[in-house]
């Protein structure tokens, strides 16, 4: 909860109860010491699709590529559970947090509008669907 305090605006941050429900799937936390991040993701095996749904790395531990192993260890879950698709959701804003997913391999498919109430606008384009295909040889 620390992490993700540190992480997102507090208009935006999950509560005990959102983790909750969304842990239930794949729940990843990098331990060095303490902990210092953690990746969230849900799947939907008859689907073979996955979705990462938060990210975040405290930020007294960000820059030595604790996100990108808590990715690269998402993905070969999926690809254990014979998961073909992962797709993510950042923020258009996050160029850093785009960057990132595009090194390990995510593309941008298409650009989601939002409001300020989170709620589908046509004015304000601010998400990028990002997606993944997980060779499975
Ligand atoms: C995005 C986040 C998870 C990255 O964690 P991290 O452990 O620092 O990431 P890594 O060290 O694995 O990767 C770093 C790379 O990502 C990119 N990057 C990540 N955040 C960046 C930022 N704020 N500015 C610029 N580049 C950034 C860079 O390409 C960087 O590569 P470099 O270190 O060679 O310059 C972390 O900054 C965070 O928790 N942010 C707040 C929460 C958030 O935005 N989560 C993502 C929601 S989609």
């Amino acid at each position: 909860m620390e992490v993700e305090r540190l992480s997102f605006p507090a208009r935006k941050q999950w509560d005990v109860g959102d983790f909750q429900e969304a842990m239930k799937d794949l729940f990843f936390v990098f331990v060095d010491g303490e902990i210092s991040g953690f990746l969230i993701a849900h799947c939907w095996g008859k689907e073979d699709r996955g979705i990462i749904m938060r990210v975040a790395v405290h930020p007294g531990c960000r820059g030595r590529g604790v996100a990108t192993r808590l990715i690269e260890s998402a993905i070969g879950a999926f690809r254990e559970m014979d998961i073909r698709e992962v797709e993510i959701d950042v923020e258009i804003v996050k160029g850093g947090a785009i960057q990132l997913y595009e090194r390990v391999g995510f593309r941008i498919i298409r650009s989601i509008p939002m409001d300020e109430n989170n709620t589908m606008s046509d004015e304000n384009g601010s998400y990028y669907m990002m997606k993944m295909d997980i060779d499975q040889s």
